[in-house]
């Protein structure tokens, strides 16, 4: 069974979607990880984020074990990462590993919920369950600023808005894999409710899959 989970930055969606992951015992990929490694590779090979040829490259020579390394949590990463993400090699190389893991997931689990942005709509389109997470800018840009001082790392509201405004108009924009809401994925607005009320909505339909395959069997 496959949980998709999509949804601009700092929706929510990494949380929700472990949460699902850890109730239903079932694997978790946060893809974001992928491309923020890509991201930090083309950074310390001194490339340009801007050369699609040098992007391609560090994704074909990406090793999964480097989505460990505590750099891809900065929000460097995360622009590095919107960055090079919309280059079609690079999505390319990426998308033999998700899929694998979804299809097989470590330790024999008997599913998968993966968040990003094309989960739904590219890497699986026949998901089982899919929901796009999202929340007002400014709820999300507030959230993001509170991590970050919570983190012990300098931050400037506006300089958050502003970066995580480009980054949603980067993502949705781009050609390759846009971030859109696929047409059959449930939306959760989370930006008045608590993590708890967004693991309710969440759960529901994929309890509501889980029963009618368990009925089908
Ligand atoms: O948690 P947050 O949304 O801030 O970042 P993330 O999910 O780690 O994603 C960082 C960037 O990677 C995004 O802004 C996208 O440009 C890119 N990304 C993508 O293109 N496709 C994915 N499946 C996941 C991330």
């Amino acid at each position: 069974m496959i949980v998709a989970v999509d949804g601009p930055a700092a929706s929510g969606k990494g949380t929700l979607a472990r949460r699902i992951a850890t109730k239903l015992d079932f694997a978790y990929l946060d893809t974001g990880l992928l491309y923020r490694g890509v991201g930090m590779m083309v950074v310390d090979r001194g490339d340009s984020l801007d050369d699609a040829e040098a992007a391609t490259r560090a994704a074909l020579a990406f090793d999964p074990a480097m989505m460990d390394d505590p750099r891809l949590r900065e929000d460097a990463a995360a622009q590095a990462a919107s960055r090079i993400a919309g280059v079609p090699g690079v999505r390319a190389a990426m998308l033999d590993f998700q899929r694998k893991f979804g299809t097989f997931p470590p330790e024999g689990k008997k599913g998968a919920v993966l968040d990003g942005r094309d989960i739904g709509t590219v890497i699986f389109p026949n998901a089982d369950v899919k929901l796009y997470v999202t929340a007002d800018v400014t709820v999300r840009a507030q959230r993001r600023h509170k991590e970050l001082l919570g983190r012990g790392t300098p931050s400037i509201y506006a300089r958050v808005l502003q970066e995580m405004q480009e980054r949603d108009q980067r993502d949705r924009s781009r050609s390759a894999a846009p971030l859109t809401i696929a047409p059959d994925a449930i939306v959760i607005d989370t930006s008045t409710i608590d993590v708890e009320a967004a693991f309710q909505k969440a759960m529901a339909p994929v309890l509501e899959k889980i029963s009618r395959q368990n009925r089908a069997q």
